[in-house]
């Protein structure tokens, strides 16, 4: 099997590559079946794509990496050309960045999806695996979203990805191409880009500066690794129904707060290390996915313990400075309110 791999040098596409090239420390793809005999990653290099982040799988012989944009018709045409499916995380994909400029953020992740699309079905692509988010669905008080909810996302970043669900599904609907949509919670783990408030806050912590919390850090998201995350694509890119959404989801649930304490004591730091700062405009209160519809059709279910996974990544970063500190170097500041 060809895979195509948008956005493989990204924090959530890289993970997946090394899964199924695997890597040493990965548990690898879950079915034989999906072991690839090529897999091209397509990424613009963009600040958040980083080739260090697929060094454990640099010598693979069946990795082929191109640089460039999937909004480029001739690249793009020329690259899905030859591969059975695509796997499709390419995004602009922090909100905050997306408060002070959307424009990038409908380009990518709207008009990449369409130009992807496009050549998928040129060319006749047995499956096209589109990677969203719980976001696309605003914010809940109470329950969880199940995957046929209504769609009302609040930012730029969710609503250009909720373009994408819909173009994605419009694309199975009308030409009857094999689409299937993933939805998942938060995800953290190793090489994340140190803008995300996991990675941000630890680094900080390391350096031994302060963090911002944002507003009354009331604010609640579902947390989980991005292995997990990854297995849950590998098991609907393999077993999914064509046309479907999937949620893949932690099911732990923390506020900023809670979240914010733990990575204190991990970092051995205190609450004088915490800044409070204004809200993040339209900060989505809650996000909280239904996970039943992946765990009884394709047997989901997350492998990583918060309290494991977080500790495990605390001490990445702790491990990986060399990673880390060059980017943030070259961080450009993103408004949050
Ligand atoms: P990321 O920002 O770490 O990586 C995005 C990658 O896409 C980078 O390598 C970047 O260079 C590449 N890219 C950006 N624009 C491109 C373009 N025009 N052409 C080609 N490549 C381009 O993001 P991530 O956190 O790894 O997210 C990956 C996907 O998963 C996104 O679609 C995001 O919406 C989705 N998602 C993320 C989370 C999360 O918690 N991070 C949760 C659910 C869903
Ligand atoms: O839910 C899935 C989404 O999770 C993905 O689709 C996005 O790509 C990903 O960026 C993430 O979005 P969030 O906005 O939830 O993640 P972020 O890490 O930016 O913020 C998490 C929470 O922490 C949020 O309530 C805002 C808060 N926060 C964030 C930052 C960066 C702070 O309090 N301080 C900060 O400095």
């Amino acid at each position: 099997m060809r895979i195509l791999v948008t956005g493989g040098a990204g924090f959530i596409g890289s993970e997946y590559v090394r899964m199924l090239l695997q890597a040493p420390g990965s548990t690898g793809p879950t079915d034989p079946h999906l072991e690839p005999s090529a897999v091209t990653v397509l990424d613009k290099l963009t600040y958040s794509g980083n080739l260090q982040n697929l060094a454990p799988v640099r010598d693979d012989p069946r990795l082929r990496l191109v640089r460039g944009d999937i909004c480029d018709q001739a690249l793009v045409d020329e690259v899905v050309a030859g591969h059975d499916v695509i796997v499709h995380f390419a995004a602009e994909s922090h909100v905050d960045r997306s408060i002070s400029g959307a424009a990038p953020f409908v380009t990518t992740n709207v008009l990449g999806t369409q130009t992807l699309l496009d050549a998928a079905l040129r060319h006749g692509t047995h499956r096209f695996v589109h990677v969203s988010t719980d976001e696309v669905y605003g914010s809940i008080d109470e329950g969880s979203w199940t995957e046929t909810w209504p769609l009302a996302p609040n930012s730029p970043y969710s609503a250009s990805k909720a373009g994408s669900d819909l173009l994605a599904l419009a694309y199975h609907r009308t030409h009857g191409m094999d689409v299937v949509v993933t939805r998942c919670s938060n995800n953290y783990g190793p090489y994340q880009f140190p803008e995300k408030v996991i990675p941000l806050f630890v680094t900080n912590l390391l350096d031994g500066g302060t963090v911002p919390l944002y507003g009354d850090g009331g604010n609640i998201r579902d947390w989980l690794h991005v292995h997990d995350h990854c297995r849950g694509i590998a098991m609907v890119q393999e077993k999914g129904r064509a046309g479907e959404v999937y949620h893949i989801g932690g099911g732990t649930e923390l506020s900023n707060k809670e979240l914010t304490a733990w990575l204190l004591q991990a970092c051995d730091a205190g609450w004088d290390r915490v800044v409070p700062v204004t809200d993040r405009k339209g900060h989505d209160r809650r996000y909280s996915l239904d996970i039943s519809k992946i765990r009884l059709e394709l047997g989901y279910a997350p492998s990583i313990d918060l309290e494991r996974g977080l500790t495990q990544t605390v001490q990445w970063y702790r491990d990986h400075r060399a990673w880390w500190e060059p980017l943030k170097a070259g961080i450009e500041p993103a408004v949050a309110g």
